[in-house]
């Protein structure tokens, strides 16, 4: 399993327990730095930013701290004309920023302040002849990170019947590699995001017997480093955030058991900080909202106490989730 060579170094004394107060302290600061560098600065991955803010707090079930109505409006500021929600107020309408748009508002349990009509317009705007999508209307860039922001929003929404489903599977079929992973792009090199991307698109519209459950599942596993760290591509180093692309891989097709729990737990644990909160990309690291959110929920994934459980499609939890859980039956 220790396949991967360059690594992170695990620090003597590093952090060993989960610090969850921290971390929850920690996200609520978000909420109350407007005026600060990072806050503004920040502006492009505001949507985004809740997303990741409100997943951290409903994992550590703070959910009720959080400034609702303040998170409300910045949603609703960020909705366009066109149907689909921009990073923030006055950005264009993106596929990603609408997905996560809907994500918070479902995890507030407030998907009546969605327009559904008009979400699903933009979002079958966005599919292209060969069943791929753009991320923004105009740009010819059909990444299949978009093929399942597409998917996931309108499988929220009840509204997958609504796109050229069968389409979107064959695009990213064409983007399925020999070695068992998912590039971007047809013949684009194979890395574990898009492999997250590829593979909830096919396990949320049910084509999950079209690939090769064992090829995919040894690339995923041979991303574990000596320090328990998961990495994204070969010969790159181990980051908190592939805790979740990774693992919630692994976990849509049934193999979580081929990589080392411990180790990996270990790791991510040894990237929290216990002054200021929060989880970095590794260890010594700066933390930010961004691994935060995916060091939770890999560790919810992989069973650790104190959190919430995490759906592994939507990386939402199933409690928020309700019947719009994916409940994961991994093919023979
Ligand atoms: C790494 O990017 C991660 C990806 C390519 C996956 C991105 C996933 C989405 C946009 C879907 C989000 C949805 C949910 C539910 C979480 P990177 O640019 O950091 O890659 P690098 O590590 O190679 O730089």
């Amino acid at each position: 399993w220790n396949i991967a060579r360059r690594d992170a170094v695990m620090p003597v004394g590093a952090l060993t327990e989960l610090l969850p107060e921290k971390h929850a302290d920690f996200i609520l600061k978000y909420g109350k730095t407007e005026n600060l560098y990072e806050y503004v600065m920040s502006e492009h991955l505001r949507i985004s930013g809740l997303y990741w803010c409100l997943t951290s707090l409903d994992l550590l079930d703070k959910l009720e701290s959080a400034d609702m109505d303040l998170i409300i409006d910045v949603i609703n500021g960020a909705k366009n004309p066109d149907g689909g929600y921009g990073a923030s107020k006055g950005h264009v309408s993106h596929i990603l920023h609408t997905l996560c748009a809907v994500q918070c508002l479902t995890t507030l349990k407030r998907q009546d302040l969605i327009d559904v009509d008009a979400v699903v317009g933009f979002v079958k705007g966005l599919q292209q002849a060969d069943g791929s999508f753009y991320g923004l209307n105009e740009e010819a860039d059909n990444d299949t990170r978009f093929s399942f922001c597409a998917v996931a929003t309108l499988y929220l929404l009840k509204k997958l019947e609504e796109i050229d489903v069968e389409g979107v599977v064959n695009y990213v079929m064409q983007c399925y590699n020999f070695d068992g992973g998912f590039g971007t792009y047809p013949k684009s090199e194979s890395h574990a995001g898009q492999i997250y991307c590829c593979i909830g698109t096919l396990a949320t519209t049910n084509n999950l017997e079209r690939i090769d459950i064992n090829r995919t599942a040894r690339w995923l596993a041979e991303r574990q480093c000596p320090s328990g760290g998961l990495c994204g591509r070969p010969e790159k180093l181990p980051d908190v955030c592939y805790s979740w692309w990774v693992l919630a891989s692994l976990a849509i097709i049934g193999k979580q058991h081929w990589i080392d729990k411990e180790t990996l737990v270990k790791f991510i644990l040894a990237s929290q900080d216990d002054e200021l909160g929060g989880i970095a990309d590794r260890p010594e690291d700066e933390t930010d909202p961004f691994h935060t959110v995916f060091g939770l929920a890999g560790l919810s994934l992989l069973g650790y106490e104190g959190l919430q459980p995490i759906d592994p499609v939507f990386c939402m939890t199933t409690r928020t989730l309700g019947d719009l859980s994916f409940a994961t039956k991994p093919p023979e």
